[in-house]
């Protein structure tokens, strides 16, 4: 049954931009074709569905450009109506404007909502590798050519290809390099955020300085690719509170996550290609929501449990993964 998306809570961005607290997003994971996750972004929009999470990387654009496409022609949903996010990859941060238009050609879009630079340096890694692929042209983050890409988004900006600008995978210390050197301030942060993984002290620097959370893998994206999968992880949606919680619910844990997130302050961006959960997912923003308790008891199982490392975009001469997250507080070069 689908959902009005008028009862969808919403957040108010820093900008005035007015957004769902819930989206889809779009990664198939390396398990998903572009056509099982596009098949999924036309459910999620028949289901009430606004706002979607896209990245030139996911390789299925092109197919969700032609669902949104179908949806504008059937007068399912103006163009005005969805919220279409997308992000540019790594190999393309010298050639911005080229990347952009051809999400907007592929995406049918006109225009992106929020355009992301979707990591905070140039390393590329190709899609499908493993956890061992390098890429001999990494390099450590670099305030010069962060400040690079990121003003030939506000170029797209002041053109009118793209609305507002997000950021992602960044840390404290390089916000603080080069926060006060943007002139169009970002409004979104796009991080990985899960029951287990919280990044409570990076969420309140985003949120004190106006810059609204995005939480990924929010359930704890237990279907992620292979070269993200570590011994040491643990399962957000398999504790035993979580659960607990569940059970007093009658939900599954995964939306417990959810409600937790949302009712945090986050916009979530879920993926699922079952319809059920889809619509689960977004039904649990309106309802039931969780107790101050439960809230307090899922804030108590922070497990350090980063699902991305980034193994795949460390440079010659880096120590190991934790480099890439400035866990010291300085950009680690
Ligand atoms: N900016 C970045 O660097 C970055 C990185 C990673 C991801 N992302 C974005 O974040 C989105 C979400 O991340 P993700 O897909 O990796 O992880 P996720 O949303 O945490 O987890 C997706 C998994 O959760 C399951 N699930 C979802 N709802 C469920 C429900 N109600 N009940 C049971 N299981 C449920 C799905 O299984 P079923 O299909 O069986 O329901 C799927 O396996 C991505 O699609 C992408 O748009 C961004």
């Amino acid at each position: 049954m689908s959902i009005n998306p008028n009862d969808v809570p919403k957040v108010t961005l820093a900008n005035g931009m007015v957004v769902p607290t819930m989206g889809m997003g779009t990664f198939g994971s390396d398990r998903f074709t572009p056509e099982e996750v596009s098949t999924a972004v036309a459910g999620a929009l028949r289901s009430g569905y606004r706002l979607f999470d896209c990245a030139s990387v996911y390789g299925n654009e092109d197919l969700i450009g032609k669902v949104f496409e179908d949806a504008f022609t059937e007068g399912v949903v103006k163009r005005e109506d969805i919220f279409v996010m997308t992000k540019v990859w790594n190999d393309m941060h010298r050639d911005v404007r080229k990347s952009c238009l051809k999400s907007i050609a592929d995406l049918k879009c006109d225009y992106i909502d929020i355009y992301y630079i979707h990591w905070p340096f140039p390393n590329y890694h190709a899609p499908f590798c493993s956890v061992d692929a390098r890429n001999p042209d990494s390099k450590p983050f670099s305030v010069e050519e962060f400040l690079d890409t990121y003003r030939q988004i506000e170029e797209l900006v002041d053109e009118g290809l793209v609305k507002a600008i997000g950021i992602s995978n960044m840390t404290i210390p390089k916000l603080e390099a080069v926060l006060d050197q943007l002139r169009i301030p970002p409004v979104v942060h796009e991080m990985e955020i899960h029951p287990c993984f919280q990044q409570q002290e990076l969420f309140d620097y985003c949120v004190a300085h106006h810059i609204q959370p995005v939480g990924f893998m929010p359930v704890g994206s237990p279907q992620r690719p292979e070269r993200d999968i570590m011994p040491e992880d643990v399962a957000d949606i398999e504790q035993p509170e979580m659960a607990a919680i569940a059970k007093a619910h009658g939900i599954h844990p995964a939306v417990v996550a959810l409600k937790w997130a949302v009712q945090r302050g986050e916009i979530v961006i879920p993926f699922s290609t079952k319809e059920k959960n889809y619509i689960s997912n977004l039904r649990s923003t309106l309802e039931d929501p969780l107790t101050e308790e439960e809230m307090k008891l899922i804030s108590t199982l922070e497990k350090g449990n980063r699902l991305v490392k980034g193994h795949v975009f460390l440079w010659e001469g880096a120590k190991d993964w934790h480099d890439l997250w400035d866990e010291d507080g300085f950009i680690v070069k």
